[in-house]
């Protein structure tokens, strides 16, 4: 055999299995992604034109098998070909980084204070961060953003019925899974009051309150990043901030908006930011993206209102301050966000392979 796929890698990672993952891409390519703990080496124009001794130079222990991994699992085969020829237990990753994008890992988020358990689901290869949130017998999903049975499954897990599915916003990096998720669960679909969604859900507003099993969840409506982004607080403890805030950065007020409006959502976005900021410093914060991997390591990526306010900078200057440095650092736009934001907008969930549309680094923030 000669390749692995994506979910048996995945279970690799997660097991702590001893396995050395190989990257062969291009530096360039590896600074945005990168399988956590994977190696590199810069090979890829030595197997392009089948080099033999294009990975003579790479020194590999011995007792555990290599995958290797390129951009989509052309030029990994090339190279685990070569492994094998030294007599390594060599595979190619199926797909490469595009296929890896549907990998993921979780951690649990510790609460005190609170009956609720809070699961973090992160795509690890593409950054975007999803929360299953249970109490009782009952859970929550906020922005889905992989399969529906990966939820199931883990609320299974914990003796949890997923009642109610929610989205922070209508995304436009990737696909949402609620409305999915919420078809094949059973569960209710709550969004953002909003005009723009075409398919049926019901509306939450400022100030809602949901309860799940003993723990409430309150919205709080923060336009800016889009009109509608609505950060969601747990037992007055966690914030579930989707694209508002990051730990290092805040939401960019600029997709799926004309040049006129990006002022204005920059300002309510200073607007929403100072609702945020007024809530107990050791609140924790739970973003909806990381722009970097997600190690298998278990650990939460959280921080406190209070360590957040002291890495970002921006949002202690003033609002003429706050607008016009959002506006100079608005980095170039996600690839296929308009395409993903109308098809989030209708609630289809295309056949195709969706890594194609969802490829590239999330860039949802500005820091
Ligand atoms: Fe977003």
């Amino acid at each position: 055999m000669k390749t692995i796929d994506v979910e048996t890698l995945r279970m690799w990672l997660d097991e702590g299995r001893p396995v050395t993952v190989l990257d062969v891409r291009p530096a360039a390519e590896r600074e945005e992604w990168a399988i956590p703990g994977s190696i590199h080496v810069d090979a890829y124009d030595a197997l392009q034109v089948h080099d033999p001794g294009a990975l003579a130079g790479v020194a590999l222990p011995e007792d555990r098998p290599v995958v290797t991994v390129c951009a989509a699992g052309r030029t990994s085969l090339i190279a685990a070909e070569l492994l094998q020829a030294r007599g390594i237990q060599a595979r190619s990753l199926e797909g490469g980084m595009k296929a890896w994008s549907l990998a993921w890992n979780v951690a649990e988020v510790p609460l005190a204070g609170s009956q609720a358990r809070v699961i973090q689901v992160r795509r690890t290869g593409k950054g975007c961060l999803s929360y299953l949130i249970g109490d009782g017998n009952t859970a929550v999903v906020i922005d889905a953003s992989l399969d529906p049975h990966i939820y199931l499954d883990l609320a299974h897990r914990y003796g949890w019925r997923i009642e109610r599915v929610l989205d922070t916003h209508i995304h436009a990096d990737h696909l949402s899974r609620s409305r999915q998720l919420a078809q094949v669960s059973g569960a209710t679909l709550l969004l953002p009051d909003q005009t723009r969604i075409s398919f049926p859900f019901i509306p939450i507003h400022d100030g809602d309150r949901l309860e799940i099993g003993s723990a409430t969840l309150t919205a709080l409506r923060t336009p800016g990043h889009t009109p509608e982004s609505t950060c969601y607080l747990l037992d007055q403890r966690v914030l579930l901030t989707g694209d508002t805030l990051f730990l290092t950065g805040v939401g960019r007020p600029d997709l799926a908006a004309d040049a006129d409006e990006v002022s204005h959502r920059a300002s309510e976005l200073y607007t929403s930011l100072r609702t945020l900021l007024a809530l107990p410093p050791e609140t924790i914060v739970l973003p909806g993206h990381t722009a970097t991997s997600v190690a298998f390591d278990s650990d939460p990526i959280a921080s406190t209102l209070a360590d957040i306010e002291e890495q970002v900078e921006v949002i202690h200057t003033a609002r003429e301050v706050f607008i016009q440095q959002i506006l100079a650092r608005i980095p170039p736009t996600p690839p296929n966000y308009e395409r993903i934001v109308k098809l989030n907008e209708e609630g289809v969930l295309p056949a195709y392979d969706l890594t194609e549309l969802e490829a590239g680094a999330n860039r949802c923030a500005i820091s």
